[in-house]
């Protein structure tokens, strides 16, 4: 049984592709599936593409095709908050799509209709290796909370005190939901670790652009020690 591993950008499994001894390479659904060992751990390292459906299909893959018992997604998102700064790391601890929205119903926004649940959990255990991954360094700060996904890339003071206020979110990205979605489904456990990049905020796109290679390094860092640890 494999670790599956998603990035969803190059750039956020570089790192990760330059560690692993790999035994295979297959593609599926235009995926490149990249099977080997990695820091003495059996995994599959994959490259997602982003948004919810690319990360959906990707995850259902690993599940499927690679019977991967657990998901690990690493990589970055904008931060939400005041005292959260490019580079410092979130650790979800539940996930939401705030871009679900039957509230005509008198649903709650992010609530997928007919579901019981209304946000996806991350496993306590891989949460907590993530959070111990995180002590170890000083270079920046972590926090653990929820993660909020939907197809679009939010670059708004107004935006980011919704997914605040309505969400009570630290963090927002593009596959995490979508992520956890699919291993809710299929009862795997997950965990989503991103590094900030930006604060989702006015201008964020020149931060995404200038922050993320900190934060990719930050966050391959807390896999690889928990990968170690594992
Ligand atoms: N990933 C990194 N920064 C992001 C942002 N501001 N919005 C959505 N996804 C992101």
């Amino acid at each position: 049984m494999d670790i599956g591993i998603i990035g969803a950008m190059d750039e956020e499994i570089e790192i990760l592709l330059k560690n692993i001894k790999i035994s295979k390479k297959e593609i599926k659904a235009g995926m490149q599936f990249n099977i080997g060992t990695l820091w003495d751990k059996e995994v599959v390292v994959v490259r997602s593409g982003i948004g919810k459906v690319n990360a959906a299909v990707c995850t259902q893959i690993l599940i499927d095709d690679y019977k991967a018992d657990k998901i690990i997604n690493v990589g970055v998102a904008g931060g939400i908050g005041e005292n959260i700064y490019p580079g410092d790391v979130v650790i979800a601890d539940s996930l939401v799509q705030h871009d679900i929205d039957t509230s005509v119903f008198g649903d709650k926004l992010g609530q997928i209709p007919r579901l019981e649940a209304f946000d996806f959990k991350c496993d306590e255990e891989l949460v907590k290796l993530a959070k111990n991954a995180c002590e170890k360094n000083t270079n920046y700060n972590s926090f653990v909370g929820r993660i909020v996904s939907g197809d679009q890339f939010i670059a708004s003071l107004e935006k980011i005190n919704w997914l605040k206020e309505e969400f009570d979110a630290i963090g927002c990205e593009m596959e995490g939901g979508s992520i956890a979605q699919v291993c809710y489904l299929n009862n795997v456990p997950f965990v989503i670790i991103r590094s900030i990049s930006d604060n989702a905020s006015n201008g964020a796109h020149i931060d995404y652009e200038k922050f993320i290679p900190i934060a990719v390094e930050n966050s391959t860092n807390i896999l690889k020690s928990m990968i170690e640890a594992m």
